[in-house]
């Protein structure tokens, strides 16, 4: 708890931005994990000066502070810890600048991706990350995770568009990197090393966002198969025929019943596996490249619908981009992995996750952005009954063994946050550890700035 007269003070120092009251704090203690934070104040601020006062006060007296955005976040990142500020950069809201000529947005970290990406189609340019959560999630919260997405076989992601960053550091400290240059090699790339950091380092105040040209059109197939391989072996075979999709989505049977409902579309009863794939390009490539996609999976899907336009495509992206919700509300209980592995071994994992689901009675749901090799396991638990929560903690320890088995990796977009935090140092070595804690305490020496998430706060 911070004290009273902790409290008198940050109220003092940041007059309106201070909130305590009960359903504020509710609120600001939850991110889109399943376990609940606490916190014991939300300064909701207006801008950099804000964040400048309160960093250089948080040092002074030593107060946890934890950044949020929309709080979409799967890892526990965004969620705050007893005795904590959390601090509410959703004020921080504007676009400050779109360049048509330099191929740059510049934004605050509170613009929701959506309005970006809609900003920058105004001006016939693309902001290529599209996370399944763009409609509500932050550019700022992008940037702290490194979040990934819908478009990353093509266009990479959130990493590959952060040119530069303006930050505020404990202490109240001015930190720039980066800027508006393509190629920018001048010494040690701090962007990069924010980018991903889950405001452990920094609190961004500007982001400076690459750009580029908006192709002019797209074309979208869901191809539906009636084996649980169909969507991986249909995916292997459009990659190699030099076709390069933006999108390469999988669905297995429940991810893809999910899906189905939410779009109010009718699943072919055989139906095993999806597969969503979006082109996009010159006109006359798409009309090419689709006629060449339906030749080509035309042998062996059970029905390839054309999704390009109107309804069906929105309907479609609607039903993708909400199946981790709907998922939870069929299962309140689920736990949600987020694997990568090499990208040939994709199937052979997900048989084998399967397996392992069956083997410890529990359900699996599987689907994700097979393009980049990046699957979200959702494991359907049922917390009742005897032993329920072990077997599920076994599986998950399984699931883990078989991605690494694999030279996998345990998060592929969502990040460390509290739940890999553990899991890091057999992962990644003493050497690399001992570099991580010594940037750690480079940045924030105190230890105000989120702690405990991604680095256990005793182990330097
Ligand atoms: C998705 C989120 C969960 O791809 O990353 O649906
Ligand atoms: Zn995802």
């Amino acid at each position: 708890m911070l004290s009273d007269a902790l409290l008198l003070e940050l109220r003092s120092l940041l007059p309106h931005c201070v909130s305590t009251d009960a359903a504020t704090l509710l609120a600001a203690s939850l991110d889109a994990s399943d376990v609940q934070g606490a916190c014991s104040a939300v300064v909701r601020v207006a801008s950099e000066e804000d964040v400048v006062r309160l960093l250089r006060w948080a040092e002074e007296r030593r107060v946890a502070i934890v950044p949020r955005g929309a709080a979409t976040s799967a890892t526990g990142a965004a969620r705050p810890m007893p005795g904590s500020v959390a601090l509410d950069l959703r004020g921080l809201n504007r676009i400050l600048d779109l360049d048509a000529r330099d191929m740059v947005a510049v934004v605050e970290p509170g613009v929701i991706t959506a309005t970006l990406q809609r900003a920058a189609e105004a001006e016939g340019l693309l902001y290529p990350p599209d996370p399944a959560s763009a409609a509500e999630c932050t550019l700022g919260g992008n940037v702290a995770t490194c979040a990934g997405g819908l478009r990353a076989v093509k266009y990479g992601v959130t990493r590959d568009y952060v040119l530069g960053l303006r930050c505020v550091l404990p202490g109240g400290r001015i930190l720039e990197c980066g800027g508006r240059n393509l190629k920018d090699v001048t010494g040690y790339d701090l962007t990069r090393l924010l980018t991903g950091s889950e405001g452990t380092l920094a609190v961004f105040t500007r982001i400076v966002l690459k750009l580029v040209p908006l192709p002019p059109a797209h074309g979208t197939l869901l191809c539906s198969f009636a084996d649980e391989d169909g969507a991986f072996t249909a995916a292997d075979a459009i990659l190699a025929a030099g076709l390069w999709p933006r999108a390469l989505e999988s669905m297995d049977e429940p991810a893809a019943r999910l899906a189905a409902a939410g779009a109010g579309l009718e699943l072919l009863p055989e139906t095993r596996s999806q597969l969503l794939v979006e082109l996009d390009g010159e006109a006359t490539s798409v009309r090419e490249a689709m006629e060449r996609l339906r030749l080509l999976l035309g042998k062996t899907c059970l029905d390839c619908r054309d999704v390009s336009s109107g309804e069906a495509f929105a309907a479609v992206w609607q039903g993708r981009r909400g199946i981790s919700r709907a998922a939870r509300a069929l299962a309140p209980a689920k736990h949600s992995e987020d694997i990568g592995v090499p990208r040939g071994k994709l199937a052979l994992v997900v048989r084998q996750l399967k397996e392992l689901g069956r083997a410890h009675g529990i359900p699996m749901l599987i689907y994700g952005h097979a393009g980049d090799a990046n699957l979200h396991c959702n494991f359907l638990h049922d917390p009742g009954g005897e032993g329920a929560d072990r077997r599920l903690d076994a599986c998950v320890r399984g699931a883990w063994e078989l991605v690494l088995s694999h030279g996998g990796t345990l998060t592929g977009e969502h990040g460390v946050g509290l739940r890999k935090r553990d899991e890091l140092p057999r992962i990644l070595g003493a050497e690399r550890m001992r570099l991580m804690h010594a940037i750690k305490q480079a940045f924030d020496p105190g230890n105000i700035m989120n702690p405990g998430k991604v680095l256990r706060e005793n182990q330097a």
